[in-house]
């Protein structure tokens, strides 16, 4: 994240991806090293949300929610249709504001950052928080190559054609699609199937280096081989992002995700958080009746 001012104070390093993939690292001095030879606390935390309200005009869809959301890890977020899924992960990375009307309250903070602070450039964030949507977009009138190389070189990430090259060929490799569409780089991006594109459109935003990865019902167009193959590549990526998905599919959260946060409206039918907890947990001895009668198929 860059400031306004373009200030080095809450810059975010954006270091070449290596093999491995991109540095999980964020805001420096706002995270610990850990001491050489050790290893990294497997719960750190990537973001945190503290008291987030989010209203479209007068009504409000999501109500004074808080949880951490840790790093190098999946995060679901389950619940019925409408207790404010969608909008609490827009608030994430600042998409929520751009709708006519609508606004948020609280806080949301990445490595300790408050992204929402007047310095802070939303388009920054949307760089380091990264969104995946629903129904896979690619850009229509480009090609795979472009697909992924043309938002990265829009915003200064990559300089020069064989830089390009490589950048296509990392991210194409890491959202598992490279071996499918390596001798068909300048077809069209939508020649792909539903689940080429879907990670076709994983690979367009690890192109811009993000660290966090938000999925919103990322598989719900998806048959099943496509849903795993993208479950699967979930698996791999967690080594190097934090993800949040937002899924209704039980199956998914309970395969994939290491927490789930459980949300349902209250009787303003704005969206709360009734439990969040390591997914083993909310799905075998959930702490609230409500997440037990949702889990269960009783509710939603
Ligand atoms: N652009 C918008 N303008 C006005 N109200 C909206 C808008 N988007 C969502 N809402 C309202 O906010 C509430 C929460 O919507 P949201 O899309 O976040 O729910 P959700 O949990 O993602 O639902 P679903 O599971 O159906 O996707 C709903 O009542 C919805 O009608
Ligand atoms: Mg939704």
């Amino acid at each position: 994240m860059t400031t306004r001012s373009e200030e080095p104070l809450l810059t975010v390093e954006t270091p070449e991806m290596s093999e491995s993939g991109a540095d999980p690292g964020g805001v420096p001095g706002a995270r610990q090293e850990p001491a050489a030879g050790s290893v990294r606390p497997p719960t750190e935390v990537a973001m945190t949300v503290r008291d987030l309200s989010a209203w479209y005009g007068q009504r409000r869809a999501v109500r004074e929610i808080s949880l951490d959301i840790n790093a190098r890890a999946i995060t679901a977020i389950i619940g019925p249709s409408g207790s404010g899924k969608s909008t609490l992960l827009r608030c994430l990375d600042r998409m929520h504001e751009v709708v006519p009307g609508a606004r948020s309250s609280g806080q949301v903070l990445y490595q300790g950052v408050d992204i929402y602070d007047p310095m802070i450039e939303p388009a920054a964030v949307r760089r380091t928080i990264g969104m995946v949507f629903q129904q896979p977009n690619p850009f229509p009138t480009m090609t795979i190559y472009d697909n992924v190389a043309a938002p990265a070189r829009f915003n200064g990430v990559v300089k020069g054609k064989a830089a390009e090259d490589d950048l296509v060929q990392r991210c194409l490799t890491r959202a598992a699609l490279w071996n499918e569409v390596k001798d068909k780089l300048r077809h069209g991006g939508t020649s792909l199937s539903g689940g080429q594109q879907q990670r076709l459109c994983i690979a367009r935003a690890l192109a811009l280096e993000p660290k966090v990865l938000l999925m919103d019902e990322p598989c719900s167009a998806l048959d099943p081989v496509a849903t795993l193959q993208v479950e699967e590549l979930m698996s791999h990526l967690k080594a190097d992002y934090t993800i949040v998905i937002v899924t209704h599919n039980m199956q998914q959260a309970s395969r994939v995700s290491d927490a789930t946060a459980f949300l349902t409206m209250g009787e303003d039918r704005a969206g709360y958080l009734v439990e969040v907890g390591p997914t083993s947990e909310i799905f075998t001895s959930p702490k609230q009746q409500l997440t037990e009668d949702y889990i269960s198929g009783r509710f939603g």
